[in-house]
C-alpha cells in the first residue's frame, strides 16, 4: 500500500535516503521538511501518514511525539549507521520502528509495510533491588534482536505478561485540601508494609507536598527530573530508579515539582512514560493527584502548550483504580458529589469513593450513616470507605515527617487506611482489564 511520507532527517543522510525512498520503496514523498517545526505543520495539516525523523532532530522529544501520534502520524526513526546510542535515544523516545540511515530499499520497504501490524508498547515489571548489571537488560540494549529494521519497544526486553506489571492507583479530590496527600502517602507506607513494592509519586501540579511530609530533602529531583528526562528520551528504569530513592523498606517515593509555577515541567507524555516505568519499577504506583479536572487544552489554540491538570488527567486515564477522596463535612461533601461527576466525564476507572475525616461534630450522631444516606441520594453511591477525623495523629505524624504506620501505629485512622491498602492490594486487575470512562 502506497503512503504519504515525509521526512525530517539530517542534512548528512537527507538525500540519499530520500532517493532510496523513491526508487526502492513505493512511498510517495509528501514533503522534506528542514525541521521539526515544519513537520508538526504538514502533520496537522494531514499530509502525512508516516515520519521519518533522524535522531538529530533539533527539539525531537516525547511531546512532539505525541503531538504528531494525535495527528496519525507514525514515526520511523532514522539513526547513522552503527550508531547504537542514536537508535537508543529512539527508541527511549519510543518510537519504536527504527532504522540505519542507509538501509536498502528492501528494508525501508518492509519497515514500512510493518507499521501497521506493530505491536504497542508493553513492559513488565521487575522486583526492586536494581543492580548495575541490569543496565543494559533495562535500557533495552539487547544486541541478540539486533538487525536492519525492527519493531517493538525497547521495554519489551523485560517480561511482558500483564499480569507480571505494576497497579497504579489515582488519588483523587476536588479542591479544599479533602485528604489526598494524607490517603496517598498512608495508603502507600502501608501496602510497602503489605510487602508490596511501592512507588509514591507526587503529581500534585498545585500544591505538591509529598516531600515535606516525608521530610525529603526539597531539592530532591523526583518527577521533574524523570520527565525531563523521559520527554529527552535519556529515561530508563534504572535511571529511574536513582530519582525515586527508596525511603523505607520498599516504599520509593518520586517528589513533586518544588515550586508551583513549574508545573509545565509535567508534559502529559513525558508522564505517561514514567508511568509505563513505574508500572515495571513497583507492584503499586499510588499518585498523588491535583484536584482540577479542567481540560485548559481547550483554553488554548496552540495544542503543544503544557497544561496545568494535565498531570492530573494523564494519572486518572492510566490508572488501574481511582480513589475519590472528599471531606466528611457539609462541604466537603457536597464538593464530593459535583466531583464525582465531574470525574465521570473524564477517562479513568470508577473510582472508589473515600470520605476523610468523618467526625460527628460536622455532621451529626452517627456521622457514617448520616454520610452515607446522603451520598446515596445526590450521588447514587453507597460503596463508602470512611476515615475517621484524628488531628492528633495526623500532626504528631507530619510534626515528624512520617507515616501514621510509624507516628501512631495503634491509631483509629491508620488502622482505616490498613484497611484501604488491604484492599486495594486485593485489586490487582490486568492493565488490560480496565473500564473506561469518556475515551
Ligand atoms: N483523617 C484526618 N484527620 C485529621 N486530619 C486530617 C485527616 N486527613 C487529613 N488531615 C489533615 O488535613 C490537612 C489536609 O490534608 P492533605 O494535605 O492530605 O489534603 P490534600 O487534599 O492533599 O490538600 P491539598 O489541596 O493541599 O493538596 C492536613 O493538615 C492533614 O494532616
Ligand atoms: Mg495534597
Amino acid at each position: 500500500m502506497s503512503r504519504s511520507v515525509v521526512t525530517a532527517v539530517s542534512d548528512r543522510w537527507e538525500s540519499a535516503l530520500v532517493t532510496t525512498l523513491e526508487r526502492g520503496t513505493d512511498a510517495q514523498i509528501a514533503r522534506r521538511c528542514p525541521d521539526l517545526a515544519d513537520l508538526l505543520a504538514v502533520a496537522g495539516s494531514g499530509l502525512a501518514q508516516v515520519a521519518l525523523v533522524s535522531a538529530d532532530l533539533r527539539s525531537l522529544d516525547r511531546t512532539a511525539l505525541d503531538h504528531l501520534r494525535e495527528c496519525s502520524v507514525t514515526v520511523v526513526g532514522i539513526y547513522p549507521p552503527g550508531d547504537e546510542m542514536a537508535e537508543l535515544h529512539l527508541r527511549q523516545l519510543g518510537i519504536s520502528t527504527v532504522i540505519q540511515a542507509d538501509a536498502s530499499g528492501e528494508v525501508l520497504q518492509e519497515a514500512l509495510d510493518g507499521l501497521d501490524t506493530q505491536p504497542g508498547p508493553q513492559a513488565g515489571w521487575l522486583p526492586q533491588g536494581l543492580g548495575p548489571a541490569d543496565e543494559g537488560r533495562l535500557d533495552g540494549a539487547d544486541s541478540s534482536q539486533r538487525h536492519g529494521a525492527r519493531t517493538g519497544a525497547p521495554d519489551q526486553v523485560v517480561a511482558d505478561a500483564p499480569d507480571s506489571l505494576g497497579v497504579i492507583v489515582a488519588v483523587w479530590g476536588p479542591a479544599g485540601a479533602p485528604g489526598r496527600t494524607t490517603v496517598a502517602l498512608n495508603l502507600a507506607s502501608e501496602l510497602a508494609r503489605l510487602g508490596q513494592p511501592t512507588v509514591l509519586v507526587d503529581a500534585d501540579t498545585y500544591g505538591g507536598c509529598i516531600a515535606q511530609s516525608l521530610s525529603l530533602l526539597d531539592e530532591a529531583p523526583g518527577l521533574a527530573a524523570a520527565t525531563r528526562s523521559a520527554d529527552q528520551g535519556s529515561l530508563d528504569l534504572a535511571a529511574l530508579a536513582r530519582l525515586a530513592p527508596e525511603v523505607c523498606a520498599g516504599l520509593r517515593v518520586l517528589t513533586g515539582i518544588p515550586k508551583a509555577e513549574r508545573w509545565p515541567e509535567l508534559r502529559a507524555a513525558a508522564l505517561e512514560h514514567v508511568l509505563t516505568l513505574t508500572r515495571r519499577l513497583a507492584r503499586f504506583t499510588v499518585i498523588d493527584c491535583g484536584f482540577s479536572l479542567e481540560d485548559d487544552e481547550e483554553l488554548s489554540y496552540d495544542t503543544l502548550a503544557p497544561r496545568r491538570n494535565a498531570a492530573t488527567l494523564t494519572s486518572l486515564a492510566v490508572a488501574d483504580q481511582v480513589l475519590a477522596v472528599g471531606a466528611g463535612d457539609p462541604i466537603g461533601l457536597q464538593r464530593l458529589v459535583r466531583g464525582l461527576q465531574e470525574l465521570g466525564t473524564v477517562a479513568s476507572p470508577s473510582p472508589t469513593v473515600v470520605v476523610n475525616r468523618v467526625r460527628a461534630s460536622a455532621v451529626g450522631p452517627r456521622p457514617e450513616r448520616r454520610i452515607r444516606d446522603a451520598l446515596t441520594r445526590f450521588a447514587g453511591i453507597d460503596e463508602l470507605r470512611f476515615i475517621p477525623d484524628d488531628p492528633a495523629s495526623l500532626d504528631g505524624a507530619l510534626l515528624v515527617g512520617q507515616s501514621l504506620a510509624e507516628a501512631a501505629p495503634v491509631s483509629e485512622v491508620r488502622k482505616s487506611l490498613m484497611a484501604l491498602a488491604n484492599e486495594v492490594s486485593g485489586l490487582t486487575a490486568s492493565p488490560d482489564c480496565r473500564s473506561r470512562k469518556g475515551a
